[in-house]
C-alpha cells in the first residue's frame, strides 16, 4: 500500500511540508483500520424469487435510538448481492458463530452469479423477504432506507425490522478466523482480494453524487 496524505494538523518539515501534508504509511494505521471491521456476517438477499448470500465485515451500527435500530452495510458493486440489495431494498445480516468459519469460503470466495450458494442451507424467509439462516450467532433483518455511492461500492443505510441473538459468547471475527483457515484457502483469498483492490483503486474516486432515489421493485438497470 502506498503513501497516503492527510491534512496537516501540526508543523512539519522537509518532504512532508513540501507536499502540503505529512506522509502516512498504511502500516502505521493498519492496526487501527483492522479493528474497524465488524464481526463476520453472511449477508443474505432475495430478489425476484432468487436468493443469495455473501460475506461482509464492513458493517456498523447507525442509530442510538433503541426503538429504531439502524445499520450501515458496505457492499461492492461487482457483487451479485449488490444488484439484489439495490433492487429489493432489503438485506439480512447473519452473524456467524466462531465454529462457522468454513462458511467464509462457502459464501465469500465466489459469486451467486455462478452458483446457488444457499442450496442445501437451512433458512427461513423473514419479514423483508430475505432468507435468515437457521444456524448462526444472531441475525438482523433489515430494510434499506438510503444509500451513498462510494465509487467501487455502495454504503446502504438500513432499518433493522427484526432480529435475535441465538448463540452464546462472542461471534466470529475475521482476524481470528484467519488463524483457522487452511493455507490454500488463505492463498486463494489473497489472490481474490488483490484483484479486487486493483478494481477498487480504479473506481473509488468515480463517485456518483446524485442524491439517492430508490429503484422501484421491478426496475432494471
Ligand atoms: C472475510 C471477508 C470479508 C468480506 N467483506 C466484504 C464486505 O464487507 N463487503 C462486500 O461487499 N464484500 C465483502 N467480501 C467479499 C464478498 O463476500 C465476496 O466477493 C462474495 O464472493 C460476493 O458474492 P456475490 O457475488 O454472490 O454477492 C468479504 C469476503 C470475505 C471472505
Amino acid at each position: 500500500m502506498g503513501v497516503l496524505h492527510s491534512s496537516p494538523t501540526r508543523r512539519h518539515s522537509g518532504r512532508a511540508a513540501a507536499e502540503g501534508g505529512y506522509p502516512l504509511e498504511y502500516r502505521r494505521i493498519a492496526p487501527i483500520m483492522g479493528h474497524l471491521w465488524s464481526p463476520v456476517a453472511a449477508v443474505t438477499s432475495c430478489y425476484n424469487g432468487k436468493t443469495n448470500v455473501q460475506i461482509a465485515v464492513a458493517i456498523g451500527a447507525a442509530s442510538i435510538v433503541p426503538r429504531k435500530p439502524r445499520v450501515v452495510v458496505q457492499i461492492y458493486k461487482g457483487n451479485f448481492s449488490h444488484r439484489m440489495i439495490t433492487r429489493s431494498r432489503a438485506l439480512a445480516l447473519n452473524f456467524l458463530r466462531q465454529d462457522q468459519w468454513p462458511l467464509i469460503r462457502a459464501f465469500g470466495f465466489d459469486s451467486g452469479k455462478d452458483r446457488d450458494k444457499l442450496a442445501g442451507v437451512a433458512y427461513q424467509v423473514r419479514a423483508t423477504g430475505c432468507p435468515v439462516l437457521d444456524d448462526c450467532w444472531g441475525f438482523l433483518d433489515c430494510r434499506v432506507v438510503n444509500s451513498m455511492d462510494a465509487g467501487d461500492m455502495t454504503c446502504f443505510l438500513a432499518d433493522v425490522v427484526a432480529g435475535d441473538t441465538i448463540g452464546e459468547g462472542a461471534p466470529l471475527w475475521w482476524r481470528d478466523a484467519r488463524r483457522f483457515l487452511p493455507g490454500d484457502w488463505l492463498a486463494e483469498w489473497d489472490r481474490k482480494i488483490s484483484a479486487e483492490i486493483e478494481i477498487s483503486s480504479r473506481r473509488m474516486d468515480l463517485i456518483d453524487y446524485t442524491p439517492w432515489k430508490p429503484i422501484e421493485q421491478g426496475d432494471h438497470e
